[in-house]
């Protein structure tokens, strides 16, 4: 007889693994499936947890090596293990996806290793390496994630041309290294290689880096890459790409169609983007619907057209990162056991780790006036923050958008040292729908970071004291 579970949720990823273990807590019979081998999906094993081990460690290399004599320490002999940076960044992954199996014990979450296909409405094939088994449930919640998107002309072989996956694992440091798409991947791993080494070239389609960013802040993120030594050349394309010895000599041209130039590299990272991923998983034979883009259309319980059948995370539309899938894991778990989920869009951060680091959360300027919203601006550099200053730290500003009306905080936007842990602040403001002025009026430690967002939130009424 099959198995037959309460929630069965096909994907290891952080929505997945998440919904799993919260639909455990609360009584629930659930198994989640991955066919990675190991759970965690592309967060923990080829995204966020391993390109953040080789940002940290290639930031301190940096830093050790010009910024530490500017500070009287001095460094002799500075050089770098590429085998044991790889060492290091393969330890955080192995141990964090570990802990994932532990939780899975610990909230009696079935996980099964393999492939999930949807056969029919409460019924999924799981292909193991043991054969195909079937198993039925009251609830499928597909959170099978997202893939890379491709570059029309250009194969990928993860030896030199690369997605972010082979850009995590080189085995050399590559002289030249072009990245293709000015997004949040390029720029982090294209720093990482920089940081260690390599001369890095970024070709980006529009006339911006970071299209989504607030546009003041995208140019200064842009002049403090290019300071570091990063080159850009916007509104620019990869029409072709062929080998030339052991180097590659990639075809640029405008964006808007010209003249091309050919450019040469020796290693080349594609990153233009991510499509949802339902390859295999027999959604057009359950008849689940999807949008233009391949995205499982849900409604805002997360449920897709079709009953019993739900989707989280980077496959369904909404920002692809990993708190985002998280966060709707547990709300879909919670609505799966008659508890009110819900996840506020309008307070998702999203952060840049490169240094320094951008966070953004809410609005952008561009998105107010669009929308015809008054607003009023609060900005405050980190020029003028006092820790910043002996820290030799200081790029970047905060800058707070609050309601020209009511001051409810609409947006926050910041480049700058640590503002990816920052942004927290601001996040815990606007889920409480707080003003500018509730940040300016709470106090903040001296000498902190964090002062700077205070002092932004003041100027939004013309009162920022600090020099
Ligand atoms: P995924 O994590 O993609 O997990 C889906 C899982 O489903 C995969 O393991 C896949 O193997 C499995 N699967 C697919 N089909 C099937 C099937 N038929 N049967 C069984 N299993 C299946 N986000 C951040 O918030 N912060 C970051 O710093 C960050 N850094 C990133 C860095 C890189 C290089 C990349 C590529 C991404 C990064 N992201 C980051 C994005 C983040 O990884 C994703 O948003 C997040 O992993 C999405 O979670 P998910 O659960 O929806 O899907
Ligand atoms: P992205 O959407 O961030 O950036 C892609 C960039 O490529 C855009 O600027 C786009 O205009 C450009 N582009 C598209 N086609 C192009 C072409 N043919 N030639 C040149 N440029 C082109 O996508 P990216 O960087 O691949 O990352 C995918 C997703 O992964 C992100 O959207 C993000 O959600 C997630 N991610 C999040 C991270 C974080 O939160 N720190 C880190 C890494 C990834």
């Amino acid at each position: 007889m099959a198995d037959t579970y309460d929630v069965v949720v096909i994907g290891g990823g952080p929505g997945g693994y998440n919904c799993a273990i919260r639909a455990g807590q609360l009584g629930l019979k659930v198994a989640c499936i991955d066919k990675r081998g190991v759970f965690g999906g592309t967060c923990l094993n080829v995204g966020c947890i391993p390109s953040k081990a080789l940002l940290h460690a290639s930031e301190l290399y940096e830093e050790a090596g010009e910024h530490f004599p500017k500070m009287g320490i001095e460094v002799k002999g500075l050089s770098v293990n590429l085998k044991g940076l790889m060492a290091h960044k393969d330890k955080a992954v192995s141990e964090l996806t570990k802990g994932i199996e532990f939780l899975f014990k610990k909230n009696k979450v079935e996980g099964i290793v393999g492939e999930g296909k949807i056969v029919a409405p409460g019924t999924i094939s799981v292909t193991t390496k043991d054969g195909t088994r079937e198993i039925t449930a009251k609830n499928i919640v597909i959170a099978t994630g997202s893939d890379v998107a491709p570059l029309k002309g250009v194969t990928i072989d993860e030896k030199q041309i690369v997605s972010s996956t082979g850009a995590l694992t080189l085995p050399e440091i590559p002289k030249r290294l072009l990245v293709v798409g000015a997004g949040v991947i390029g720029l982090e791993l294209g720093s990482v290689w920089r940081r260690l080494g390599s001369e890095v070239t970024v070709i980006e389609f529009l006339d911006r880096i970071c299209p989504g960013l607030d546009l003041e802040t995208g140019k200064q993120f842009q002049r403090i890459l290019t300071k570091q030594g990063m080159s850009f050349k916007l509104s620019a394309k990869v029409t072709g790409v062929t080998k030339k010895g052991k180097a590659l000599s990639v075809t640029v041209e405008p964006a808007a169609g010209g003249t091309a130039e050919t450019l040469e590299a020796d290693v080349i990272l594609v990153a233009i983007g991510r499509r949802p991923y339902t390859d295999n998983l027999g959604l057009d034979e359950a008849g689940v619907k999807r949008d233009e883009r391949g995205r499982v259309v849900t409604d805002h319980h997360y449920a897709t057209n079709v009953k019993g059948i739900y989707a989280i995370g980077d496959v369904r539309e909404g920002p692809m990162l990993a708190h985002k899938a998280e966060d709707e894991g547990v709300a879909a778990a919670e609505i799966l056991a008659g508890r009110a989920g819900h996840v506020n869009y309008d307070a998702i951060p999203s952060v840049i780790y490169t240094y320094p680091e951008v966070a953004t959360v809410g609005k952008t300027e561009e998105e107010l006036k669009a929308a015809g919203v008054e607003y009023k601006v609060g900005k405050f550099p980190f020029t003028a923050n006092a820790r910043a200053k002996s820290n030799l730290t200081t790029d970047g500003f905060v800058k707070i958008l609050a309601d020209a009306k009511t001051d409810r905080v609409l947006g926050a936007h910041m480049v700058g040292p640590d503002v990816g842990n920052m942004i927290g602040e601001v996040v815990l403001a606007m889920e409480f729908s707080g003003s500018s002025e509730d940040i300016a009026r709470t106090c903040h430690a001296h000498p902190t970071l964090s002062e700077t967002i205070r002092q932004a939130a003041m100027g939004v009424e013309g009162w920022t004291m600090q020099m």
